[in-house]
């Protein structure tokens, strides 16, 4: 091996033995720059004779190609290299199953209530939603519950450190009845001084609050409330009513229902609604699913109304116990522990 071959041979092993395309600049530098060794060997030509010159220079050139070549070897195969670590760090593995969106569903309760508003929607009913803090006088004067009357305390509830401008304290509703007075207090003040008023027919559908817990009572709960008042509305319409609904609801024909005799001061007569079913697990069992009667005298009074005249009744279920019964579960607190293996059964 000659000088030169020695020299391709030193610059070959150098460009192999840079890591980098930064390193390998510089290891290029060493030969073909301008103090390089191939540089060094073009000034030595000075000394040679002018036919020594013409076969050393062709031999130079030639080296110079050669490690030219070399080095644009080296810079290609960095450059790969190069390609290839960022497609092996960029790379996606098209096999994993892509992650998907988690679908959102509605709690089963909503989903309850709106069934409950699209029942009663169908038979003419409003749909209306009213504050959870109350006044004393909505949750219980105005509902004929007076004062200090022993009938509160079926309405145990917890109050608000908060007084009205009667001295009383606020209450969290026990009850969804106070939409009774708000909802019919409002029609009746807008058709004020008319000769005749639409009838009143609206659900009022919410959270209610007791001091209650276990299986099936929640300190939490929902309830919906029912009225429809007119100038000849009775309690048949109601046994029609509530009938039709409970059948629409449960999708059952042969529902039967029950109005056992009971007592609420705001209506007169009054009765629980029951129900029982002809078929399934529940089949022949008597089930509370509601409070309900015809609109008390004073009650109507509150409204602004005249009880000579106006007369109807009003209805108060409970949408946790109804979402209970057609789904089948048997502890209410399921319902509010929000735990999404329960909450995912229904969506
Ligand atoms: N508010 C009553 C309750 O919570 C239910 C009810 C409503 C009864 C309307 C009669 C009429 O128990």
């Amino acid at each position: 091996m000659n000088d030169l071959d020695q020299l391709v041979a030193a610059a070959s092993a150098d460009f192999a033995a840079a890591p980098t395309p930064a390193e390998l600049e510089n290891a290029k530098a060493r030969f073909l720059g301008k103090a390089g060794r191939v540089t060094e060997l073009l000034k030595g030509l000075a000394a040679l004779s002018p036919e020594q010159k013409k076969t050393r220079g062709a031999e130079i050139n030639q080296t110079k190609q050669r490690i030219e070549a070399a080095l644009t070897a080296r810079r290609a195969a960095l450059a790969e290299a190069e390609l290839e670590a960022q497609l092996r760090a960029e790379a996606l593995d098209v096999t994993l199953p892509g992650r998907q969106r988690g679908v959102g569903g509605l709690h089963p309760v909503s989903r309850t209530m709106e069934r409950i508003e699209a029942i009663f929607g169908s038979m003419g009913f409003d749909v209306a939603d009213g504050p959870e803090i109350e006044t004393d006088w909505m949750s219980f004067t105005a509902l004929n519950n007076p004062e200090n009357h022993p009938a509160r305390s079926m309405q145990d509830t917890f109050y608000v450190d908060m007084k009205d401008e009667g001295g009383r304290w606020y209450n969290l509703r026990p009850h969804t009845s106070p939409m009774q007075v708000r909802y019919a207090r409002a029609h009746a003040a807008k058709y004020a001084g008319m000769d005749t008023m639409p009838e009143i027919r609206v659900i009022a559908p919410g959270r209610t609050y007791r001091v209650d817990s276990d299986a099936t009572h929640s300190p939490m709960f929902h309830q919906c409330e029912g009225l429809w008042i007119g100038e000849n509305v009775s309690f048949k319409d109601l046994k029609v009513v509530f009938t039709e609904f409970c059948r629409k609801f449960f999708e059952s024909e042969d529902l039967q229902l029950r109005f056992r005799p009971s007592f609420f001061p705001f209506t007169e007569p009054s009765a629980e609604i029951d129900i029982a079913f002809a078929s399934g697990p529940l089949k022949g069992k008597w089930l509370e699913v509601a409070g309900s009667g015809q609109v008390h005298p004073n009650v109507v009074r509150n409204f602004g109304l005249d009880p000579e005249r106006y007369i109807g009744f009003a209805f108060g279920m409970g949408p946790d116990r109804l979402a209970m019964l057609r789904y089948g579960v048997n502890d209410l607190r399921l319902f509010f522990e929000n735990d999404l293996r329960f909450l995912r059964q229904f969506n």
